[in-house]
């Protein structure tokens, strides 16, 4: 029971909503959260070169794809394969990525609800009397252990992204994207300059940027790959589902191009704003994921004026993550809208809160739950590890083998040209190499990143 043509698919109001909202989703804990640390624990300035590389090669191909495929059929992930292949098959791997949008905002929304719970921590003054990193890390431990607390604050993420999503494409996605992108940027570069200006920042440059070729393993290279493509929101139709409110006479090629220039940009800005202030406070920059919850709020206690960027840094990290879940939730009511013939309204109801109980086992995996394993790993880090390391890289290399082989390039190119006509005369070469890199790097790179995943490799 698809609603083909009979009810009115909703637009984005503007080329430049689309750019924010898109950004909006590839921006999230993935660049203010993983990406400092694991750029400093690789090599600095040498991953990041790395890392520059892969989202050339893999990370702008895909995004091209993807948002492609949506803008051509004008439907959700399922809809969107069906429609190019009219195969059961392609049906399914598009259920995959909904299936899997629905698993990463379960887990992502547990961390983003602590972010906003720091949100009120910081404007409590709790972190003031931090001195030492032990003492933060246990009251991230009180905090993470008291369930009212990890669910309250996961209920109200849920219940925030609901909110929007609700509101539908332009009044809701897009008008949200509008104000909370240009905020996050505002506060980014405010904690930046603040880094920046701290006595002993440069040693936290140096660390970020000095590059340290030793540290670029194959692993490291490998890890560069997988982030690349979890951080441009990659492998499960959420930039299919966005692609699919644009119009036809938007230049994808270009729209891409700066999706990923933000993305990057912010990921670099973020890195330098934590690692600068780290540095200067004298604190440990290596300590991989308690980066943020344990270290930070020392470091903003020790600093002049901390209070205060405490208070920005968690609502940078909270907008950061809301613009990532409600692509994210966007996937799924998209696809109940057009497949199922839901009304937007009820399913964004119906799946936010199921959304929201599937992410409670999540939120007990750091306290009651700690002892309940799925092949040895707790619930939350399970599902962290089913969608980021298998389901993401697998869509990917389903996506791109469609594209450049099942649907077939010609076709691809015909509906790619559409706003993008003055590339295709002046600049053929630019798409002659995305041809390439689709048909023959990106599958065979992110078949190397899924069978690292795997522990093949
Ligand atoms: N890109 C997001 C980040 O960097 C995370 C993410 C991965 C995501 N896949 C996604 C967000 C799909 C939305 C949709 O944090």
């Amino acid at each position: 029971m698809h609603s083909d043509k009979s009810v009115k698919r909703e637009h984005w109001g503007s080329k430049l909503g689309f750019i924010l909202a898109a950004a909006g989703s590839a921006v999230g804990l993935g660049n203010i959260w993983k990406f400092p640390y694991i750029a400093g624990e690789n090599g600095g300035a040498a991953f990041i070169f790395v890392y520059l590389i892969c989202i050339a090669i893999i990370g702008l191909p895909v995004l091209i794809a993807e948002v492609l495929m949506g803008r051509t059929t004008q439907r959700n992930p399922v809809g969107a394969f069906r429609k190019l292949s009219n195969s059961p098959f392609w049906s399914a791997v598009g259920g995959l990525g909904v299936l899997a949008g629905f698993v990463i905002l379960s887990f992502y929304a547990v961390v983003a609800g602590w972010s906003f719970g720091y949100i009120v921590e910081a404007i409590k003054g709790s972190f003031s009397s931090f001195t030492k990193v032990g003492a933060s890390g246990d009251y991230f431990s009180s905090l993470t252990n008291n369930i009212v607390w990890i669910v309250g604050y996961l209920a109200v993420f849920m219940g925030l992204t609901m909110l929007i999503v609700y509101f539908g494409v332009q009044k809701g996605i897009e008008r949200a994207s509008k104000i909370m992108m240009p905020l996050l940027i505002i506060i980014l570069l405010i904690l930046m300059i603040r880094g920046l200006t701290l006595p002993g920042a440069d040693k936290g440059l140096e660390f970020l940027l000095k590059p340290d070729w030793s540290h670029v393993t194959p692993q490291a290279i490998l890890i560069a790959l997988g982030h690349a493509f979890f951080t441009l929101s990659l492998g499960m139709g959420a930039m299919m589902t966005y692609g699919s409110y644009m119009s036809k006479d938007d230049n994808i090629p270009n729209a891409a191009f700066q999706i990923v220039i933000l993305d990057t940009l912010i990921a670099l800005i973020a890195g330098i704003a934590i690692f600068t202030a780290v540095f200067a406070m004298s604190e440990n920059p290596a300590v991989g994921p308690g980066l943020i919850f344990h270290t930070l709020p020392v470091v903003f206690s020790k600093m002049a004026g901390g209070y205060i960027f405490a208070i920005l840094f968690f609502i940078l990290l909270t907008i950061a993550a809301l613009t990532s879940a409600i692509s994210l939730l966007e996937v799924v009511i998209a696809y109940f809208v057009d497949e199922r013939g839901w009304q937007r309204h009820n399913a964004v109801i119906t799946f936010g809160l199921v959304a929201f109980i599937v992410g409670i086992p999540s939120a007990l995996s750091f306290n009651v739950m700690s002892d309940f394993t799925i092949f040895g790993l707790n619930f939350f880090d399970f599902v962290d590890f089913l969608a980021s390391n298998i389901l993401l890289p697998l869509g990917g290399l389903l996506i791109s083998i469609f594209v450049a082989w099942v649907w077939g390039f010609d076709k691809a190119l015909i509906n790619l040209k559409y706003g993008a006509e003055r590339l295709f005369d002046n600049h053929f070469w630019i798409i002659a190499t995305w041809k390439v890199f689709i048909k023959y790097f990106a599958p065979v790179l992110i078949f190397l990143v899924l069978l690292n995943s795997i522990g093949i490799l």
